[in-house]
């Protein structure tokens, strides 16, 4: 008789002679710059909680005030009873921060991709995605009936080249999708070339901003405003995940947009609303951001001098433009062996390793806190420097 499930066991235990599988670490208390994990007192420089707000007091006191008022759920998904006051107004908190005129807010960034995408293509359309998409544009993508076009990573003479073969096929509607910034390399999207090239082309434009809010541009608005192009995005995908600290997604654009996507995305119309918590949390989370931008300003002055010091040891941090920092070493041994040492000496940093980077791009990636001392970053640096001699990788 044949297993039925054995194929688990199997294909879990190959992952592991590979090396592949996920060894997941325990975080003791909240996710701060100042950590235990495993027991451990540590540096956390792989935490996407960029600014902290995760801990700051005005962000911590809505989310409890929310529950005693609106309890500890919201009962429903939106369409049906749902839909609460809260909801509404983090939705016109977020569109007046992205200075859009609506938006949209899913349970997670993932399922604003996922949900939001298949629908603005269908058959006889084209959806043209950067080749380094995040995996939940790609899955969005999957998920279309339209036609799929790879343009190479941030590159818009192959998107200009790839938009006029798209043309020439006689597509109906055409959506460029891309992140703005890439998680593993820190880079950007040239978003300003790309919604000329959309303009040109009549093609409609997706941004993925997860690790732009919070970070780029003005107060943290995101790339639209870090490359002057606010109000020319079509979409403008977010989270609240990550610099805001809290979880959730959204969209911003027009009131067309909003309309379509809450009457379209079944991962917004079949998946409950936000607990109230999170939905205060996160309209906290857009105060913080528009009344202290000093966290924002911070976020660049640790990320300038981390960087600029990992820089004067020698060690190469490719082309990141952003506080994502990768610490690229090359084998996907050796970047675990360095990260292994960096957690016996008190910093926390994940390695990158092939299949997520090419074999021989291995790497540390580093992602910057606001909250980090001048201190805790010399810290760190001597951490790094310790076991970049120790591999003789210095
Ligand atoms: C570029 C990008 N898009 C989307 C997501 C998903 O966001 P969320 O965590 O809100 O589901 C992530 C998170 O890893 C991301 O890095």
């Amino acid at each position: 008789m044949t297993d039925p499930t054995g194929f688990l066991r199997e294909e879990y235990d190959r992952l592991v002679a590979a090396d592949l599988d996920w060894k997941l670490r325990v975080l003791e208390g909240p996710s701060a710059p100042h950590g235990v994990v495993d027991g451990q007192d540590v540096l956390i420089l792989c935490s996407n909680n960029y600014l902290n707000l995760s801990n700051h007091p005005k962000v911590k006191e809505a989310a409890k005030q929310a529950i005693d008022e609106y309890g500890a759920g919201s009962g429903s998904v939106r369409p049906i009873a749902g839909n609460m006051t809260l909801h509404e107004e983090l939705e016109r908190r977020i569109a007046g921060f992205k200075r859009a005129e609506a938006a949209l807010v899913y349970s997670a960034g993932f399922t604003a991709n996922s949900g939001l995408i298949p629908q603005l293509v269908e058959k006889g359309d084209v959806v043209i995605s950067d080749e380094l998409n995040h995996g939940s544009i790609i899955d969005g993508v999957r998920l279309t009936k339209a036609d799929r076009m790879i343009y190479a990573h941030a590159d818009a003479g192959d998107l200009g080249r790839t938009l006029k073969e798209a043309q020439d096929a006689g597509h109906r509607r055409m959506l460029i999708a891309t992140d703005g910034v890439f998680s593993m390399d820190g880079d950007l999207a040239p978003v300003d070339e790309i919604v000329k090239l959309a303009e040109e082309f009549g093609a409609m434009t997706y941004v993925d901003d997860a690790h732009g809010e919070g970070v780029l541009g003005e107060d943290g608005r995101g790339i639209a405003s870090h490359l002057g192009v606010e109000g020319r995005v079509d979409v403008e995908m977010g989270t609240f995940s990550k610099a805001f600290g809290v979880m959730g997604g959204y969209v911003a654009g027009s009131e067309d947009l909003r309309s379509f996507a809450l009457n379209k995305s079944r991962t917004w119309l079949l998946s409950a609303s936000h607990p109230p918590a999170v939905a205060a949390a996160c309209i906290a989370s857009i105060d913080v951001l528009e009344t202290e931008p000093q966290w924002v300003r911070q976020l660049w002055e640790n990320t300038l001098y981390f960087k600029k010091g990992l820089q004067g040891m020698g060690f190469d941090t490719g082309i990141s433009k952003t506080p994502i920092t990768p610490v690229i070493v090359g084998e996907s041994s050796v970047a675990k062996e360095l990260s292994d040492r960096l957690l016996k000496d008190g910093v926390f940093a994940l390695p990158i390793v092939f299949p997520m980077v090419a074999r021989d791009r291995a790497r540390i990636r580093t992602i910057m806190n606001a909250a980090l001392s001048r201190e805790d970053l010399d810290i760190a640096l001597g951490a790094f420097e310790r076991a970049g001699t120790g591999l003789n990788i210095l």
